[in-house]
């Protein structure tokens, strides 16, 4: 599993508590989700590439690291992905953001897409692909296809909470990407709902439930 991260950080792992609980309001509840993916995001994007430039301080001029090269992107899959896009561009204001538009048929749980707007050219960002819950994993392994249809190649995806089931697709379909997961949980329900899980992310970030 040496492309997969599994969080650790104790912030993190208690602000997944509070979002799994059912009492947790819609107000709390987008806060969290915003606050975990710049926690999320800060692990990342720790691999990106700094370069040496001429600063000039109050005393004498040096030489100090600041990102260079590669451009980033957040390609959040909607709905819910849309919650952690403003968390992680507090951290990288200049990242441009492109939408890809899924949801899962009820009754097969297959992604049925409807929308997709990438920043084009898209091959030389590194791209985050954000979505909070990885459950069976047809969302995010489609969403990753599509970006590399549009010649994205340097793919990360990000989730909140993930199921086994899911992790697994999404390896076997692209083993070349890193994926960062917040909270490894127990599995799927009859419903390919994720348990313990915290329901319904984008039904709980925009109070539809
Ligand atoms: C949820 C979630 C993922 C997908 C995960 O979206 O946000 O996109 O399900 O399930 P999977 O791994 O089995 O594909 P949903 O289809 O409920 O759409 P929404 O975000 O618009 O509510
Ligand atoms: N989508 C969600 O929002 N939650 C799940 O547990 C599975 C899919």
């Amino acid at each position: 599993m040496n492309n997969v991260v599994i969080m650790t950080h104790p912030l993190i792992q208690h602000k997944i508590s509070r979002l799994r609980d059912k009492n947790t309001g819609t107000n709390e509840f987008r806060a969290l989700v915003q606050e975990i993916s710049m926690l999320e995001a800060f692990e990342a994007l720790s691999d990106l590439p700094l370069e040496d430039v001429e600063v000039e301080t109050p005393l004498m001029t040096c030489k100090s690291p600041m990102l260079s090269g590669r451009k980033i992107a957040l390609v959040p899959i909607l709905r819910a992905g849309l919650g952690m896009t403003e968390g992680i561009l507090n951290l990288v204001p200049s990242a441009k953001v492109g939408h890809i538009g899924l949801y899962r048929d009820p009754k097969t749980h297959l992604p049925q897409d409807y929308y997709c707007k990438l920043p084009s050219p898209i091959d030389e960002r590194t791209i985050l692909v954000l979505d909070p819950m990885l459950a069976t994993g047809g969302s995010a392994s489609e969403a990753v296809t599509f970006i590399k249809q549009h010649g994205g190649k340097n793919i990360k995806f990000m989730c909140i909470v993930a199921a086994p089931q899911g992790l697994e697709k999404l390896q076997k379909d692209h083993p070349d990407i890193q994926i960062y997961i917040g909270h490894l949980d127990e599995g799927l329900n009859e419903n390919a709902y994720i348990i313990p899980g915290l329901g319904d992310a984008g039904d709980r970030i925009f109070g539809t439930l």
